[in-house]
């Protein structure tokens, strides 16, 4: 479905995130036909730059991150032409006249900050005092949003000085994966599971985001953040809210958020015993984590395991745990919902235990499992195997790579005024709320992550969390 005519500006348009997703995902959103013909991306930064070099530059981020380039060259030449560049100074007031110049009457105007946050209130304002925003004007902003929730309040006290909460896109781009909106249609789209959804029938839940990267060329930003800012207190959180959330009266921005909010509220504080922290260590032809974040005395975490537990009626003790670091064994993202066993075996104790396990894969190989038991096949009596009952993705909907990027949903999403997918301002402060003391008192403990070495599960002390209680850890892979 085409989306209305829009000039969507993009602070840090020379940057990382412009040149890897923004810009790409653009790119195939104008392929699919649903960017207006006349739409303008404008890229607006420090670097002086010229248009045709940003075209140039964008076409080469075209080439290298697009997914997969189902455009022919002529597509990507008319694509470019709807671009254009502005040199613009976020604290001062070159380039400011520039822009307005470039923008249009009568179309929605959107405006990325895809930037260090500490520039968000100066953007926030010259929009506002230059006149180029107006009150239908959309702003989206990026992750770190605050990293306490000190910080995360000032940053929405900026943004609210000029703009309402309806005109504010704050992007968590794990809600624009295919499988995390999946989640809450196979939630809400179907009878059978919502009487099962609770501490009565799920015997607890995983959640694991395992990534092979490390901290990559970005170890300065994530050594003072860590996994649990960086990965917990955004991603894993917003996994925990659509599992964990009561069905919303309707599919509507404030409606699902205001359940997603109660769930963050309702989190218990964890104790120590129940956190675990790792960092990476080498291996005989990798790095460490100290080596890679430059500082070789870093309690910073590169993995983080939680036992978490939300205090409602639906949940009450059950255990939600929660892994995700870098550098293990493979890349893997999935939610685990796994049921308790029957309340009596017939097939007697030789049948052995078994568990129904409706399984979230979000990445790679996205789609959804639901572990059954039934009876081995052939002859040899009643013996009792799991197997799972598929839909995968490739198979429903055809090749994987037209699957569109979260990216690419999420800034339509935008140009639509959709914010359903979008973090509002009191779900992140919840979400600092609760974080921010189990960071205090591992800081105050002075904890030392427990090394793990590249290319593992992770730390064995989250291993031994979950057998404490008897359970383990789902496989990796
Ligand atoms: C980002 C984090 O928000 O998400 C990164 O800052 C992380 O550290 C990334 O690697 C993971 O995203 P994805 O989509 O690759 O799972």
């Amino acid at each position: 479905i085409p989306v209305d005519d829009f000039d969507l500006v993009i602070f840090g348009g020379t940057g990382d995130l412009a040149r890897r997703k923004i810009l790409p995902g653009l790119y195939r959103r104008y392929c699919s036909g649903q960017m207006p013909a006349d739409a303008r991306i404008i890229g607006a930064a420090r670097s002086d730059f010229g248009t045709a070099e940003f075209r140039d530059m964008v076409r080469d981020a075209i080439n290298e991150f697009s997914q997969k380039n189902d455009c022919d060259e002529n597509k990507i030449e008319q694509f470019l032409g709807q671009l254009h560049y502005v040199t613009i100074d976020a604290k001062g007031e070159d380039g400011w006249a520039e822009l307005k110049g470039l923008m249009r009457d009568g179309v929605v105007k959107s405006f990325y900050f895809s930037v260090a946050p500490s520039l968000f209130g100066a953007l926030a304002e010259r929009l506002h005092t230059n006149e180029i925003s107006d009150k239908d004007s959309r702003i989206v902003v990026e992750k770190p949003f605050g990293r306490d929730l000190e910080t995360a309040k000032a940053l929405n006290a900026d943004l609210a000085e000029h703009f309402d909460e309806t005109q504010i896109y704050r992007i968590d781009h794990y809600l624009g994966k295919e499988t995390v909106q999946n989640l809450m249609a196979v939630r809400f789209g179907n009878i059978l599971f919502e009487p099962l959804w609770n501490a009565q029938f799920i015997d607890h839940i995983q959640i694991t985001v395992a990534e092979t990267v490390g901290v990559g060329g970005r170890g300065e930003y994530y050594d003072r953040a860590g996994a649990m800012r960086d990965m917990v207190q955004n991603h894993l959180m917003q996994l925990l809210c659509l599992i964990a959330m009561e069905p919303p009266s309707k599919y509507d921005p404030d409606a699902v958020r205001d359940e997603k909010l109660k769930v963050i509220r309702a989190l218990e504080p964890i104790a120590p015993h129940h956190i675990v922290r790792g960092q990476y260590d080498a291996t005989e032809t990798e790095q460490s984590y100290r080596e890679d974040a430059g500082d070789p005395k870093s309690r910073t975490e590169s993995y983080i395991a939680l036992r978490c537990e939300i205090a409602n009626w639906r949940w009450a003790n059950t255990p939600i745990y929660m892994r995700t670091g870098k550098k293990l064994k493979a890349r893997a993202s999935e939610i685990a919902v796994v049921f308790k066993e029957t309340p009596h075996s017939i097939f007697g104790e030789e049948a052995g235990k078994h568990a129904n396990v409706l399984r979230i894969r979000l990445q790679p190989n996205e789609g959804i499992t639901l572990q059954v038991t039934i009876k081995e096949p052939g002859p040899g009596g009643m013996r009792l195997i799991d197997v799972p009952l598929d839909m995968s993705f490739a198979d429903a909907l055809g090749d994987e790579e037209d699957v569109p990027d979260a990216y690419e949903r999420l800034i339509m999403d935008v140009m639509r005024g959709n914010q359903t997918l979008f973090m509002r301002g009191d779900e992140v402060e919840a979400a600092w709320a609760w974080t921010d003391p189990l960071i205090n008192g591992w800081t105050a403990r002075n904890d030392v992550p427990k090394l793990y070495d590249v290319g593992s599960a992770g730390p064995s002390d989250a291993d031994m969390m979950l057998k404490r209680e008897k359970r383990a850890w789902r496989e990796i892979k």
